[in-house]
């Protein structure tokens, strides 16, 4: 089974094991025709463990999430440096570096990589960001982070199942919505504290997801990701 043309699901490649990352890149990659490496594996791996997940799955478009936070001049420095050398589809950056931050680091994008921004980790509720000085109430905080992030010219946000639609309202439609937190139906929620189907994220407005264990813990990884894009199709064409 091909990939889509323009692949909705990333699947998260999270394991500190470079022949397990390898190996899901090789089996997944072509069915998903996305991927997603983190700060876990790129810290244990680096340069080299980018490059042997894009040559387990050469087709396959790449998130590279890294999260850059820091001065204008070092993120767009990092940015450029990634794009160069692996030309990414997808990086991202924290929306709390400020405009002229996600400014720099877009300009120093190359046309092939799309740049997203973090709001508010998911992590945090409403006590704890303001704990670190945001008194907006949670949901305002995030959408208007995403508008800071689109007026800074960014193409989207990463962003909660549950931020969807209040992002998608004040945005408008020519934005990327990258989401984590999905599980199919019936599956372990594990960590993840509020899912979402990935039939459900997508009708609220997610342009992509961001799918790892419910895809990398099945016992056949292949089957799992194609079963997930199958049920997408069906919901779609309901
Ligand atoms: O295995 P699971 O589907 O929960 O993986 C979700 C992926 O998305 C992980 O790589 C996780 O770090 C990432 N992520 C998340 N929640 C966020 C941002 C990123 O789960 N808010």
């Amino acid at each position: 089974m091909s990939a889509a043309s323009s692949p909705m699901i990333f699947c998260a490649l999270d394991t500190p094991d470079l022949a397990q990352a390898k190996a899901w890149a090789e089996t997944i990659g072509p069915v998903t025709g996305a991927l997603k490496v983190g700060m876990e594996f790129v810290n244990a791996y680096g340069p080299h463990g980018i490059e042997t997940v894009q040559n387990a799955a050469p087709d396959a478009e790449l998130f590279i999430d890294l999260k850059y936070h820091d001065i204008p001049n070092t993120v767009a420095g990092a940015v450029r440096a990634v794009c160069q050398r692996f030309a990414p589809a997808y990086l991202n950056v924290h929306a709390a570096g400020g405009i002229e931050m996600m400014q720099a680091a877009k300009d120093a994008c190359t046309p092939q990589t799309k740049l997203l921004a973090v709001t508010i980790l998911t992590s945090l509720n409403q006590e704890a960001i303001r704990t670190v000085g945001y008194e907006h109430p949670l949901t305002e905080q995030v959408t208007r982070m995403a508008k800071l992030t689109q007026d800074s010219g960014l193409d989207g946000v990463v962003c909660s199942a549950l931020e969807i639609e209040p992002i998608r309202a004040l945005c408008g439609n020519d934005f990327d919505l990258m989401v984590p937190g999905i599980r199919p139906a019936g599956s372990q929620s594990q960590d993840q504290k509020r899912v979402m189907t990935p039939e459900e994220a997508l009708g609220k407005g997610a342009t992509h997801l961001v799918i790892g264990r419910p895809i990398t813990g099945a016992a056949d990884p292949a089957q799992a990701a194609q079963d997930i894009l199958e049920s997408i199709r069906k919901d779609a064409a309901a």
